[in-house]
């Protein structure tokens, strides 16, 4: 098969014929639409008595809450937390603010939370794009986020994490981040200048990284506790979007395991592609160890990229690293002349398990 010429734009769209490319490319609006669901929502549950807020949700479900939860921890008084499974904490009641993330509204793991969360008299927000949880919000007026159909749901980030933190700034629980938002569209827009299908890949970065990236296995390691989940969504993505297998882990923890799977050069450790994602304003602490962590995988790796993110804080950071990633991760399906939206393997996986 003759390869994609990611430069060409009618081969592009050839080879996505659902659209996913252009799903990523319109991050910075939908970042927009969804603080607009998120000032939209009706009956807010009352702060009062809130100890502590959590998330309930699973794969492209579920990121939303480790997104926010980076993003505010440091300035909310309160723990969040992000619940991947079957229940929740049994120490979660009352005193809990449990937002039950599932964009098709039907996966099991987590109704079987939201009921946990039901039993234990958690305050409980839902968001959905319909299905069995939108419904179960309906019949119990529970507040629900609505969230635009028609998508998969890793194509639905913005929506599955922004509107909850507009809900807590409604919440009186934080401050400015509908405007810290808007601001990072801003930067977003001029990234997808950069780096989207019109912008050619001698000096676009998201095309480059797919072009090194081909044939490889990615492993993406995140500097710092926001920039670990962008390894994970990269990860992710390239699961999903690339259909190659991804692995992922965070500095400065790595550093005390993963980097001896690195020691010696082998026909194995040669396969691993292997990017850094650091930010522009990280401490001269953390860039030195990335820098000496890079040298040591890169004597073993196949290929070592730092990519240095910049932004004026850690949400704009943040969104540009996983716009970054959601770019690359379809460039890199379409180089490999793979439709990057279906996800057969997660479609058979569920049906089984509703057979069984
Ligand atoms: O990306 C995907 O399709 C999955 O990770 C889903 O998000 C996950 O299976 C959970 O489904 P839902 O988001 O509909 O709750």
């Amino acid at each position: 098969m003759a390869e994609v010429n990611l430069d060409d734009v009618a081969q592009l769209a050839a080879g996505d014929p659902s659209g996913m490319l252009g799903e990523v490319e319109g991050l910075p609006a939908q970042c927009l639409e969804a603080l607009e669901i998120g000032r939209g929502l009706q009956d807010l549950p009352s702060s009062a008595g809130i100890r502590r807020v959590a998330f309930a949700g699973m794969g492209g479900s579920a990121i939303g809450g480790d997104v926010l939860r980076v993003l505010l921890q440091d300035e909310v008084s309160l723990p969040i937390t992000v619940h991947r499974g079957y229940s929740i904490p049994l120490s979660m009641g009352r005193d809990t603010l449990l937002f039950a993330v599932s964009y098709s509204g039907n996966t099991e793991e987590t109704l079987s939370a939201v009921e946990a969360a039901m039993r234990q008299g958690c305050a409980i927000v839902a968001a959905s794009s319909g299905g069995t949880l939108s419904r179960w919000a309906e019949d119990s007026g529970l507040p629900l986020i609505r969230v635009p159909a028609g998508k998969q749901p890793r194509a639905a980030l913005a929506y599955l994490s922004l509107p909850m933190g507009v809900v807590l700034e409604r919440m009186g629980m934080v401050e400015g981040f509908s405007s810290r938002v808007e601001r990072a569209v801003e930067k977003l827009r001029k990234k997808k200048e950069e780096w989207g299908r019109l912008s050619p890949t001698q000096s676009n970065l998201a095309k480059q990284m797919a072009h090194r990236l081909v044939g490889k296995i990615p492993v993406i390691y995140g500097a710092g506790e926001a920039l670990s989940v962008a390894a994970y969504r990269w990860k992710c993505q390239f699961n999903e979007n690339s259909k190659v297998p991804a692995f992922c882990h965070a500095l400065p923890e790595m550093d005390h395991n993963e980097i001896v799977g690195f020691q010696e050069r082998s026909d194995l450790t040669r396969l691993l592609e292997v990017v850094f994602l650091v930010s522009e304003d990280e401490t001269p602490r953390m860039r030195r160890r990335v820098e000496i962590t890079a040298e040591i995988v890169g004597e073993a790796a196949g290929g070592v990229t730092v990519l240095h993110v910049g932004g004026a804080n850690d949400l704009e950071r943040l969104f540009t690293a996983l716009f970054l990633g959601d770019l690359v991760s379809v460039y890199l399906a379409l180089l490999r002349g793979i439709d990057p939206t279906p996800v057969e393997s997660i479609a058979a996986l569920k049906k089984r398990m509703a057979e069984a």
